[in-house]
């Protein structure tokens, strides 16, 4: 299942924002970690990477595999290097970082346990710490009413909690932790529907032919016709992370 990234970096980064309930957990993170030289990969069009630079201080050098997404977030001018890269074949010598972070980036990965042995060595001493999307919210997902392959495209995808953690285990990491946070209520309205118009999720460009224009005409009219009044979605996501000791 691919994503073309270089084909969907505009419309991706026009409907994407900077930061996430995510983010202070990362941040708190960062602040513990015995120094500032920050790698992130898969970093899109610089969302994470410019929240992460406002809240804290730090060197950040940013990764992406996809040229178009790079070419979006250098338009922005963030103060990152950015290189272009594959998260399991790191450009970088050993120990360069303190902490090595990705947002919604684990789901494209197959490897895990070369990812974090590939974190492993490009650490000093500090962590390393993935955010992606509990299962429970996959399964829970009001637009898997409409959309009927939704939750079944990324539960195929989206790695488990456990199933991250053994990676960072049998990679040498330990204090293995998570920690779930959730945005306030998003209501399901016409703005919500442009969004979806835009495909702001990868997952629709993954559904099986005809079902993506069909959940969006279904889920159309039910905005119109007030059908949606009071549906609301809640933004649910994990940070889970582990530690490398000198
Ligand atoms: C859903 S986007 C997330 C982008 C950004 N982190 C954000 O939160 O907005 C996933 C990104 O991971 C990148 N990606 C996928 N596989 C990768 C790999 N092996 N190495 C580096 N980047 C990768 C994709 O090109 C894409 O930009």
């Amino acid at each position: 299942m691919n994503v073309d990234y270089d084909q969907i970096a505009k419309a991706y980064d026009h409907h994407r924002r900077a930061g996430g309930p995510y983010m202070e957990t990362l941040c708190g993170l960062l602040k513990r970690c015995p120094g500032r030289r920050v790698l992130e990969l898969g970093a899109g069009t610089g969302n994470s990477t410019e929240a992460l630079l406002e809240a804290v201080p730090c060197t950040l050098t940013a990764l992406e595999l996809s040229p178009g997404m790079l070419e979006q977030a250098k338009r922005k001018r963030i103060p990152a290097r950015w290189v272009r890269g594959s998260a399991t074949a790191l450009p970088f010598a050993n120990q360069a970082f303190h902490f090595v972070y990705a947002t919604y980036m684990l789901h494209f990965i197959h490897d895990l346990d070369l990812l974090m042995h590939e974190c492993w060595r490009v650490l000093e001493e500090g962590c390393a710490a993935f955010t992606t999307a509990p299962t429970s919210f996959i399964e829970n997902h009001p637009l898997n009413r409409y959309f009927p392959s939704f939750a079944q495209t990324d539960l195929a995808r989206f790695q488990s909690i456990e199933r991250v953690k053994e990676a960072f285990c049998s990679a040498g990491f330990t204090q293995i932790c998570h920690e779930q946070k959730h945005k306030a209520p998003d209501p399901i309205d016409a703005a919500y529907v442009r969004k979806v118009e835009g495909k702001f999720l990868s997952t629709f460009n993954l559904l099986p032919s005809g079902e993506f224009e069909r959940g969006l005409k279904e889920l159309r009219a039910d905005v119109e016709s007030g059908k949606c009044r009071g549906m609301h979605v809640i933004w649910e996501t994990v940070t889970i992370w582990g530690y490398k000791h000198a």
